[in-house]
């Protein structure tokens, strides 16, 4: 069983996120700039999104409606959330995907199995790849990692080749880092007795 986390410490371990993306003193996400910039301006509108919710299933819905509005050339956004040994569908922006991914299987499965972001440039070169909407062409998928324990992911398609690189890598795992930061540790989804990482 994890202790509870206190208010206080929940806000503290909020704040210390914040220093790890450069603060803009925009608040709005402007289309025409460069990608470290518009990241940054995610992180700062997520974080401004999410502050006094500590939901788990409204913040993640709201983060995957936050990217669908304004990442170009996307088709689906959405998490999948660990539950024993698979990955389950979680809130998204899209077409309606597969429910259940196994630990392994597919992009979500190995970016969950090797508790580290996966970017795929051609879909149809990646083994296993699990299609759920036919015009997607590229994908990323971030782990959700809560001191080293698997939460889930966060899923993107693209229906363009090669449309993620490293420094979409870089702005989508900030994005993982402040989406979690406003999460408190209590209200995490229970992940029974699942702990690949411990
Ligand atoms: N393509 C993913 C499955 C999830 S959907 O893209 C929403 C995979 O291979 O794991």
């Amino acid at each position: 069983m994890q202790e509870p986390e206190s208010s206080a410490r929940f806000e503290k371990r909020r704040e210390r996120v914040k220093l790890t993306y450069k603060m803009q003193s925009s608040a709005r996400v402007d289309s025409a700039t460069t990608k470290a910039v518009f990241y940054q301006q995610i992180c700062e509108q997520l974080d401004g999104l999410l502050k006094g919710e500590s939901s788990f299933i409204a913040n993640a819905a709201n983060t995957s409606a936050l990217l669908f509005q304004f990442l170009p050339d996307v088709t689906w956004v959405g998490f999948y959330i660990a539950s024993e040994n698979e990955l389950v569908l979680g809130p998204f922006q899209g077409k309606p995907a597969c429910t259940r991914i196994a630990f392994g299987t597919g992009v979500c499965g190995k970016a969950a199995a090797e508790a580290s972001t996966v970017v795929v440039g051609d879909v149809d070169k990646f083994p296993g790849h699990i299609m759920c909407d036919a015009s997607s062409r590229s994908e990323i998928v971030v782990p959700l990692l809560n001191w080293g324990k698997l939460i889930g992911v966060l899923d993107i398609d693209s229906s363009s080749l090669n449309r993620f690189d490293d420094e979409d890598r870089e702005g989508l795992e900030s994005v993982v880092a402040v989406f979690l930061a406003g999460q408190s540790i209590n209200d995490l989804p229970d992940l029974g007795e699942y702990s690949a990482f411990e």
